[in-house]
């Protein structure tokens, strides 16, 4: 028997709000040098521009956008997501930022669901105008789920890979069960091309977009001509292959790769970070996101800097281009333990050595999800300022 589970984090939130407004009041208006370090930054002008490039995709390849809110987990970040790619429908990662995003209209759970969260699914479906899911639910509810089939398309993580023959028997059993079934309506396939963070140009996160979206079209046939099952709808996509579609816009390739495809969704293009930068497909002045640092000690003889954030504000995630982040004026972060972080001087004239005790230093950091995870609130800059002009508070928890 399943055990169903919950965890009532809403109560949780609404008791907090009190305070986090009177945090946000203390906050804003003061600059960044005046609040504590170490602590995340989101230029908010970067970050709707980042969400405005998803704008013109549906008008341009009449595809739809749904946006995940799994990079920043914020309402207000969503809104700007939502409004700069025109949509109504986001992707969340957990039940905990599915609950917080309820007013959206069409709220997908992108994680594959554990059965002891059935019964909360499909609470929460009662609240949302369409809940979905990434798997079949055996329950005998009012309000039917809509249900995703999780595909592989080559990243290995999550999903059934098309060669394999024994998952290939369950999968297909798996749709013809949700074509028949009563609580669920067997909404589409999900391909999510994690490994395209490997791509190294635009060139190359193109590639990545065709093999992800032939996937979804090979498995489509493969449900059609081994159960019988159209399923119409094909959603792909991740920041570097959803960057690819608009930076190779009005390509052939591009029209050619998304014939077929019914959505496209993406997180991380909204803040973008260094592990992005990697991908040739945004620069220094596209990444949304920092984590304002103080300068605790200086060691000359041995060309380093203390600053106060280590893998507590920035996460451990590895980057191609070396270290656990950079600073605005070139430095590299070059190891962090729980609180410390030591940038590294390449000599003595380089940025780092030049700083001062409790000097700011802002660092980008290698994946903004992670170390925007980090953090308990976010300080809203604007135009390159430092002035707080807004704080957010990103939902936490599962
Ligand atoms: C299932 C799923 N879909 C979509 C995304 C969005 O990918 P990205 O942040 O690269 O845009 C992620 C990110 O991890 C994911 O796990």
């Amino acid at each position: 028997m399943t055990i169903s589970t919950t965890t009532p984090l809403l109560p949780f939130y609404s008791a907090v709000a009190e305070q986090q407004e009177q945090l946000r009041q203390a906050m804003v208006g003061k600059r960044i040098s005046e609040l504590r370090t170490p602590t995340l930054v989101i230029d908010r002008t970067v970050f709707k521009r980042n969400c405005e490039r998803l704008g013109n995709i549906k008008a341009q390849h009449n595809v739809k956008v749904r946006v995940h809110v799994k990079s920043h987990k914020a309402v207000e970040g969503a809104a700007l997501q939502l409004e700069g790619a025109k949509t109504e429908a986001i992707v969340v990662s957990t039940m905990a930022e599915a609950h917080r995003m309820v007013s959206s209209k069409l709220v997908l759970l992108g994680f594959p669901i554990t059965p002891d969260k059935f019964a909360e699914a499909f609470a929460l479906a009662e609240q949302v105008e369409a809940f979905q899911i990434f798997i079949a639910a055996p329950a005998h509810n009012q309000k039917k789920i809509g249900v995703f089939i999780k595909i592989d398309c080559g990243y290995g993580r999550a999903g059934v890979p098309l060669d394999s023959a024994f998952e290939k028997e369950a999968i297909l059993n798996l749709a013809k069960r949700l074509a028949t079934s009563s609580c669920a309506t067997l909404h589409g396939l999900y391909a999510h091309a994690g490994h395209s963070y490997k791509a190294r140009s635009a060139e190359e996160a193109l590639t990545y977009l065709e093999q992800e979206c032939n996937s979804a079209r090979q498995f489509q046939a493969l449900f059609l001509e081994e159960a019988g099952i159209d399923i119409p709808y094909l959603s792909i996509g991740a920041t570097p292959t959803v960057q690819a579609i608009v930076h190779h816009d009005s390509s052939e390739r591009v029209s050619k790769a998304l014939q077929g495809i019914s959505e496209v969704h993406a997180g991380a293009y909204s803040l973008l970070d260094r592990q992005q930068m990697a991908t040739g497909l945004c620069t220094e002045q596209d990444v949304a996101i920092s984590v304002a640092c103080r300068v605790a000690s200086r060691y000359p003889d041995r060309n380093t800097t203390l600053i106060d954030g280590g893998a507590l504000a920035f996460s451990k995630d590895t980057a191609p281009q070396g270290g656990f982040g950079v600073t605005t004026t070139g430095v590299v972060l070059q190891s962090v333990s729980q609180e410390h972080g030591i940038l590294a001087s390449s000599s003595s004239s380089s940025p780092a050595a030049q700083q001062h005790v409790g000097d700011i230093v802002r660092v980008l950091p290698n994946h903004c999800c992670l170390a925007a995870a980090c953090h308990l609130y976010y300080l809203i800059v604007e135009n390159g300022n430092d002035q707080v002009v807004d704080v957010w508070f990103p939902v936490r928890g599962w």
